[in-house]
């Protein structure tokens, strides 16, 4: 988490620098240098050969996206569409390292997959049956390779939007009710030598990430012995999702990588055998979350008898889920003048910091406990570096903020604010 001070740091020396201009009503700060430190400790907690694809929905900017494969060799990207795997392959990710997942690929796109040659993580049953008609009718070889996402049904986290591995998931073959299934697709597809899970995002606490893959692991060993018996090569290849939590308020520590991986180690030791298997991980909000912020100018402030409403230029449109679900989603906010210097104290009533847009749940956080709020100030909203921007909605045609990346007071643009025209050609 980036404190309130260093943010100071960092905004005032942006201002100064010029790079939030009055047409800047908002913006995005990205910390590249905690970005860059993130991928040195998450590579050194895992094997050396394990793949990285971190999950491209978390963060799609392809400024970033650049700089994140220069961070370390094995640094590849988690693909939830055939957009965000023709932005990688543009981004300059080699093929090898792009994981394709999405529950509703279509013949093309896994035709067009197959022939990259990505690693590709097959969702359900049907999937699996277009791949083998693919594959049968000669059209294209597996040139990469392909697991098969299993759902290991081990329960759902606090956030019920981001749990895909209770009972019921849309995601994947559920392991309890298709286990006879399951064990027919791996020992009749010598190819099918990865498996996939994603057990959720935030609000899962860690055990239950090290319970999916405990069960994961246990099928393998199953299969990977009746595989060897009818001369089927192991399934070799593991990917264990994404979904190791952060924390979005101070006060509260949230598992550390080290300690996942020593747990994952416990339960799953054979993972770590390079001989055995190849790892992949898919995380997005652990990479990303923390290392951003989101600065809007207070337009006007509204002075209610019992609360007050700070008017700022971002709310729906770029924080969906802390609108429409506010219980699971606050973040922690911090307030500064318009020369960046922050703000102490608390003023007499609470605050809803409220967005430009046309409805009434657009609202970022209510009742939140600031300095007084005097119109032309910043607000801070901390830890917007993952599942923001990326969740952008178009409702009301706002314009997209600029986005900016510094390492210390050296400021990179990411990408520019959107111009009416760009806005236009939109609908266009
Ligand atoms: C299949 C898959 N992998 C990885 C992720 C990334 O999860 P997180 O950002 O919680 O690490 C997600 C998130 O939705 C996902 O659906």
């Amino acid at each position: 988490m980036i404190d309130a001070g260093s943010v100071e740091t960092a905004l005032r020396s942006a201002l100064s620098q010029g790079l939030i201009r009055q047409e800047d009503t908002a913006a995005i700060f990205y910390d590249l240098s905690f970005l860059a430190s993130r991928i040195k400790y998450l590579t050194s907690c895992f094997p050396p050969a394990t793949l990285h694809g971190l999950a491209i929905k978390a963060n799609p900017l392809t400024r970033i996206m650049e700089l994140m494969r220069g961070f370390a060799p094995n640094i590849g990207v988690e693909a939830a569409s055939i957009g965000e795997v023709t932005m990688a392959l543009r981004s300059g990710y080699q093929p090898d390292h792009i994981v394709y997942d999405s529950p509703v690929k279509t013949f093309s796109d896994l035709e067009f997959a197959l022939k990259t040659g990505i690693h590709i993580n097959i969702d359900n049953l049907s999937e699996l049956d277009r791949v083998n008609k693919i594959t049968m009718a000669g059209s294209c070889t597996m040139s990469g390779s392909a697991g098969l996402r299993i759902n290991p049904q081990i329960g759902l986290g606090t956030i019920l939007e981001s749990s895909v591995a209770g009972e019921y998931s849309k995601f994947g073959v559920p392991i309890n009710f298709f286990r006879e299934e399951l064990e027919k697709a791996y020992l009749t597809h010598p190819w099918l030598t990865g498996v996939h899970l994603h057990v959720g995002s935030q609000g899962c606490p860690m055990h239950m990430l090290t319970d999916g893959i405990g069960v994961l692991y246990d099928f393998v060993a199953d299969m990977n012995r009746k595989r060897g018996r009818i001369g089927f090569p192991s399934i070799s290849v593991f990917d264990i999702g994404g979904g190791l939590p952060i924390s979005y308020q101070s006060a509260t520590s949230p598992p550390s990588m080290d300690e996942y991986v020593r747990k994952i180690a416990e339960r799953a030791p054979m993972l770590f055998d390079p001989a055995s298997f190849k790892l992949i991980t898919e995380f997005g909000r652990w990479i990303y979350t923390n290392a951003g912020w989101t600065v809007s100018r207070v337009e006007y402030v509204k002075r209610d008898p019992a609360i007050n409403t700070a008017m700022i230029h971002v709310g729906a449109d770029l924080f969906v889920r802390e609108c429409l679900n506010p219980r699971d989603w606050r973040h922690e906010y911090s307030l500064f003048d318009q020369w960046g210097r922050l703000k102490e104290g608390t003023d007499d009533h609470p605050y809803n910091l409220a967005g430009p847009l046309c409805f009434s749940g657009d609202i970022v956080a209510k009742n939140v406990l600031l300095p007084r709020v005097e119109e032309g100030d910043y607000i801070v909203i901390h830890d917007t570096g993952g599942y923001t921007f990326s969740m952008w909605s178009r409702y009301n045609s706002r314009q997209t903020p600029r986005i900016v990346g510094y390492r210390a007071d050296r400021f990179e643009i990411l990408k520019e604010r959107e111009t009416l025209e760009e806005l236009q050609g939109f609908w266009r």
